[in-house]
């Protein structure tokens, strides 16, 4: 059956790290587990938080380590997403994470570029790569990581801000996205998940985000809301990832339709798949199944998440993805990939 063509905006590539892959890398690498095994490690998955689901990953990445490390885990997140009907991804890195564990910034870029160049001959899959700093981290670490950067930016679409939010406002970073401004990259940033509202409007009139990702604490602030509609800023929101790290109860109660309802410009994302027990097409079947968003609104969020893509240097390429979501027919149980 046909799959619905989706692009996927909100995904960190360190959070597509499977355990088998993570075991094969540990192994090849003389990397040590505190985990006996697959199971085991999988067992830990139960988070609490934002904060609780940071401290595995960052200790997890500990077996990424070569080029050739890092072209593996793109690859077979490319793989995995081309199964579920993705047609354009846009990746996030987080240079700092692997830079403090002594693996260079060229090593990471280089791996994850080596598959992405590779993304559309094998996998079908247009992709752009957006590098993060981490929020927890100093606004100078992050100037000195927009500087190691430079030799690389012919790979690099935009900026983005991830990492444990509560306590680190966007405004910290006002001085590192002007940078990134003048240097041509585009400019996003995780605001809302743990975040308050206000998080979300620094993002928007400080840093000159051109997407929210997550936001889905906007509705927390009418006015907001208003200026969202107004603007059709583009939410990258997560629903899995928001009921795995427990910002809502039950994935029956994330606001995703009434967000919708109210004209948001919503795209929903895997975020951390490998750890948050979904793929793009997963994400899609669960909200259909949970939230019964019915046919034309799963169409909906397919045609916002090619709308709300970095392909404005290639318009045509971005008909003709708007057009296979027009041409999908969706089938009673339809294949949402
Ligand atoms: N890094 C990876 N996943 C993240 C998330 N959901 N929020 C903030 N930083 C992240
Ligand atoms: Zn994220």
């Amino acid at each position: 059956m046909q799959q619905l063509p989706k692009a996927e905006l909100h995904l960190h590539i360190e959070g597509t790290l499977e355990p088998e892959l993570a075991f094969a890398l540990a192994a090849r690498n003389g990397v040590e587990l505190p985990y006996a095994d697959t199971e085991a490690l999988r067992k830990a998955y139960l988070f609490s938080d934002l904060q609780s689901f940071l401290d595995l990953y960052y200790g997890l990445m500990a077996v990424l380590r070569t080029e050739e490390d890092f072209e593996e885990l793109t690859d077979a997140y490319l793989a995995r997403a081309a199964a579920q009907g993705v047609r354009h991804a846009e990746i996030f890195f987080d240079p700092q994470a692997h830079s403090a564990r002594g693996v260079p910034i060229a090593t990471v870029v280089e791996g994850i570029s080596r598959a992405l160049e590779r993304s559309e001959q094998r996998h079908g899959i247009s992709t752009q790569l957006i590098m993060c700093f981490l929020r927890d981290e100093s606004a100078d670490s992050a100037i000195r990581t927009l500087e190691a950067a430079k030799p690389h930016l012919h790979r690099i679409a935009a900026v983005g801000l991830d990492s444990a939010e509560a306590g680190h406002p966007p405004s910290k970073f006002r001085e590192v996205y002007a940078a990134a401004g003048a240097l041509g990259l585009r400019k996003v940033a995780h605001a809302g998940e743990e975040g308050p509202a206000a998080y979300v409007r620094e993002a928007l009139d400080i840093l000159g985000v051109e997407r929210i990702d997550h936001g889905l604490r906007s509705m927390e602030d009418p006015e907001l809301v208003e200026q969202l509609v107004r603007d059709q800023v583009p939410l990258t929101l997560c629903p899995l990832s928001n009921v795995r790290l427990r910002a809502v109860d039950t994935l029956e109660e994330h606001p995703l339709p009434q967000m919708m309802a109210a004209g948001l410009l919503c795209t929903v994302n895997s975020d951390d798949p490998a750890y948050f027990g979904g793929y793009a097409g997963d994400t899609f079947r669960a909200v259909h199944e949970a939230l019964g968003l019915g046919h034309e609104e799963l169409r909906t969020l397919a045609r916002n998440s090619f709308l709300a893509a970095f392909l404005d240097h290639d318009e045509e390429r971005r008909a003709r993805y708007l057009a296979e979501v027009d041409a999908y027919e969706f089938e009673s149980d339809p294949d949402l990939g």
